[in-house]
């Protein structure tokens, strides 16, 4: 086996087969149960999260035996840099996970119902990005620094959270352990690029229409999103609230292991390109202390707090883009609802809220 390192010099070769990957001097916070190399696949390899997982991978030193990375037959043959070697895209079929130890998914809802089964036929535990499996008792769903044990009662599936809960629980979840959480009301500020590349493009082309004079075709969203703002996230349900909405509670409650957690929330796309921001009151059954709630969130892992508004020192999703962890600001004592704080949360949703938060819980495997 020929081994690398990712600055690219050829170390050693300790056996036959496949590459192993790897990172020298580079700080990786890893909590491996193994060190083991893994066979990993990529399903969705091509899309906007495949590639952040790719990027993840390396910069938290994962250790690969073999990488086969999947998409539609319309990116078959496409090179993709994986630690600095150049590594085909191969079409997904019943057949690609043979020999591979953990596949990551990240391809939609359809192709994870479709392909996840046979992967885990073939011997791979799944780690799915899509909300297909979310809600199966069966299926763990984590977010490593609230419930990596759950993880630990998989049957061949885990479940990543939605993005948009995962930022914000990163927040909440500190603060349940200090108060006792009972109820979030929250809304949701939702970068473009959680919708996937055509969204981006489509933010791009109607600014630079506003900009040249000419008139604005919206496509992939029902309005224009220059310059607007729509509060209209997934799909509406009978009561009102979106699908999106209603993500929070239901995967709030698995998460947290709270089933009495409620959420009221409404869900915003705004025309910013990455990093989802959301406002949240949340109720506790305790009282509160600012500053227990900062030495709260101080203390917890994947959360930083940015709080200083004198200053005006705050989290905002331009700084949060590109960073593993979340942020926290605005941190105050809700002046409208006995035992609450108000605060204001941000995150990268490509990263925290997909990548990231998969390529931390294959760590745990
Ligand atoms: P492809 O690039 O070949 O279309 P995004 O969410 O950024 O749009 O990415 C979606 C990902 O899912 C891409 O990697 C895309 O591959 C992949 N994908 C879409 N349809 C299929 C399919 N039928 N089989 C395998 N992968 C698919």
């Amino acid at each position: 086996m020929v081994v690398w390192d990712c600055s690219g010099s050829l170390q050693t070769q300790p056996s036959k087969g496949n590459f192993v990957f790897y990172m020298r001097n580079k700080a990786a916070s890893t909590s491996f149960t193994s060190r083991r190399p893994k066979k990993l696949a990529i399903v969705g390899a091509t899309g906007a999260v495949g590639i952040e997982m790719l990027r993840v991978l390396e910069r938290r030193n994962f250790p690969v035996s073999s990488l086969r990375l999947l998409a539609s037959s319309r990116s078959s043959g496409k090179k993709l840099s994986f630690c600095g070697h150049e590594q085909s895209v191969e079409a997904l079929d019943e057949r690609s996970f043979e020999g591979i130890d953990i596949a990551l998914f990240s391809a939609g809802g359809d192709i994870s119902r479709e392909y996840a089964p046979h992967a885990v036929k073939a011997g791979a535990v799944v780690i799915d990005n899509s909300s297909a499996f979310r809600m199966d008792p069966s299926v763990p769903l984590i977010i490593p620094e609230i419930n990596a044990i759950d993880a630990a009662n998989h049957s061949g599936i885990l479940a990543n959270p939605n993005c948009t809960t995962a930022i914000t629980l990163m927040a909440v979840h500190p603060l349940h352990q200090a108060f006792g959480l009972l109820r979030i009301i929250a809304s949701s500020y939702q970068a473009v690029s959680g919708t996937g590349a055509r969204a981006i493009e489509e933010l791009k082309e109607q600014v630079s229409s506003i900009a040249g004079g000419r008139p604005i075709v919206p496509d992939v969203y029902p309005h224009q999103i220059a310059f607007n703002v729509l509060p209209h996230v997934d799909s509406f349900l009978e009561g009102g609230y979106t699908r999106e909405e209603m993500k929070m509670q239901n995967e709030g409650r698995r998460i947290m292991n709270l089933p009495s957690f409620t959420a009221s929330v409404t869900c915003v796309r705004v025309p910013v390109y990455r990093a989802h921001s959301v406002a949240v009151t949340a109720e506790f059954s305790r009282p509160v202390s600012l500053e227990q709630a900062r030495e709260a969130i101080m203390n917890a892992p994947g959360i930083q707090l940015h709080d200083d508004p004198s200053r005006a020192i705050y989290p905002m999703p331009i700084e949060c883009s590109g960073e593993d962890d979340c942020r926290v600001g605005r941190l105050r004592i809700d002046c409208a609802m006995p035992n609450a704080l108000t605060f204001w949360v941000c995150g990268d949703q490509l990263l925290k809220g997909a990548a990231l938060n998969a390529v931390q819980i294959a760590e745990l495997l």
